[in-house]
């Protein structure tokens, strides 16, 4: 087995049978297996099954269910999965043309790099096949972010938030991977330095069905960047920082309503306490949710650690005031920093905690 062509699935059923006809043209006499890696909720597992029994070339399903880490995640399995040490990743939606990967291969020949990397930004590519102006603003904007976050990993790679690459899988250390949302191959690029080249390709339109690229992905996205660049306790920070903006918009809201002030403070931290938690759960700590228990109990701990947090800096500041007659910022600034540092080891090791 030469190659293996990995093709994560979400409700892609119209797609699979003209992926695996033009699949099969552009690759004839050739060796490799297709894998379909496959979340949905709909008939395409059935498909992909029947479709693998009149196959001419070993077609594989793995069907998962496993909403959090999504597409990423979908690829990782794949690789695990896979016969052939190279690995072409592409869509289900023929939006990344099959006929474009004998080019890849020929590249990869050269025997020099760890990825070949399919780009709608390299001269000679497009990206024509984004639905809509916003998309492609949004593609080409984050693609800028992306690459000033990391100038030296990314050197040389126009694309790098494309689904479609085929790289050496014993290039990549799957182990260090932590898969959320849509992209990976920025994911495997970010963490460590990969010989790369790049292959134009004109991005097509969506054959059937419709994207599942949303608000919700960029929002992970977004998160992904910070803790690819920053470290997961960035995304922390960045989560206690809208925190405390929102405490604030609400206790002003509420106190010019005419409601008292402590009774206002209280309210708008018990409300940002609760919206924290979300955001830790669904965006900072999703990768550690599954062996952590229970929500409820994971809601519980956060919650309590929280209101005592609160009730015990006033205190320990009083005492830096007091006893250690440091100026009132200081001690608010130290109580802060300290209650930070505390927050983010107890959320890390006791609320999501294995
Ligand atoms: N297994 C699995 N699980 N597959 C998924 C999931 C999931 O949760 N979500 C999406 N997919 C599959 C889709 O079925 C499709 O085959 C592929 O991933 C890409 O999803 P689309 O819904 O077609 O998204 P897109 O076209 O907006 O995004 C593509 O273009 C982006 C660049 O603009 C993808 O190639 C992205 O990787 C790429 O970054
Ligand atoms: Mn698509």
């Amino acid at each position: 087995m030469d190659l293996s062509i990995i093709v994560p699935t979400f409700n892609e059923g119209p797609n699979v049978d003209e992926l695996l006809r033009r699949i099969g043209v552009a690759l004839d006499g050739r060796s490799f297996e297709v894998i379909f890696v496959d979340d949905s909720t709909d008939d395409t597992p059935e498909i992909v099954a029947a479709a693998a029994a009149a196959s001419a070339f070993p077609v594989r399903l793995i069907h998962r269910d496993d909403p959090v880490s999504g597409l990423g995640g979908a690829v990782v399995a794949g690789f695990h999965a896979a016969q052939a040490r190279w690995c072409l990743v592409m869509d289900g939606d023929l939006q990344h043309p099959p006929e474009d990967i004998p080019r890849l291969l020929t590249r990869a020949a050269a025997g020099d790099v760890d990825v070949v990397i399919a780009s709608r930004y390299a001269a000679g590519g497009n990206s024509k096949g984004l639905a809509n102006a916003t998309r492609t603003n949004v593609s080409r904007a984050s693609t800028l972010l992306t690459k000033a976050m990391f100038p030296r990993k990314l050197a040389g790679c126009s694309d790098p938030m494309t689904g479609f690459f085929l790289i050496d899988r014993d290039a990549v250390d799957t182990a260090t991977l932590r898969p959320r949302g849509f992209k990976i191959l920025l994911e495997i690029l970010a963490r460590r330095q990969m010989r790369t080249a790049e292959v134009p390709f004109e991005f097509a339109p969506r054959h059937a069905g419709r994207s599942k690229a949303s608000l919700r992905q960029g929002i992970r996205f977004l998160t992904q960047l910070t803790m690819l660049r920053f470290g997961r306790m960035s995304a922390f920070a960045l989560v206690g920082g809208a925190g405390a903006v929102v405490n604030l918009l609400i206790l002003g809201v509420l106190t010019s309503w005419g409601l008292g002030y402590i009774a206002a403070a209280i309210i708008a931290s018990e409300v940002t306490i609760v919206g924290n938690f979300l955001l830790l759960e669904y965006l900072v700590f999703a990768d550690m949710r599954e062996e952590s228990g229970r929500m409820r109990t994971r809601f519980a701990k956060s919650f309590a650690f929280n209101n005592a947090e609160a009730l015990i800096r006033i205190p320990v500041m009083s005492v830096l005031v007091e006893g250690g007659h440091l100026p009132v910022v200081l001690a608010a600034a130290l109580t802060l920093i300290a209650a930070f540092v505390v927050r983010f080891v107890f959320h890390a090791i006791v609320v999501y905690g294995p």
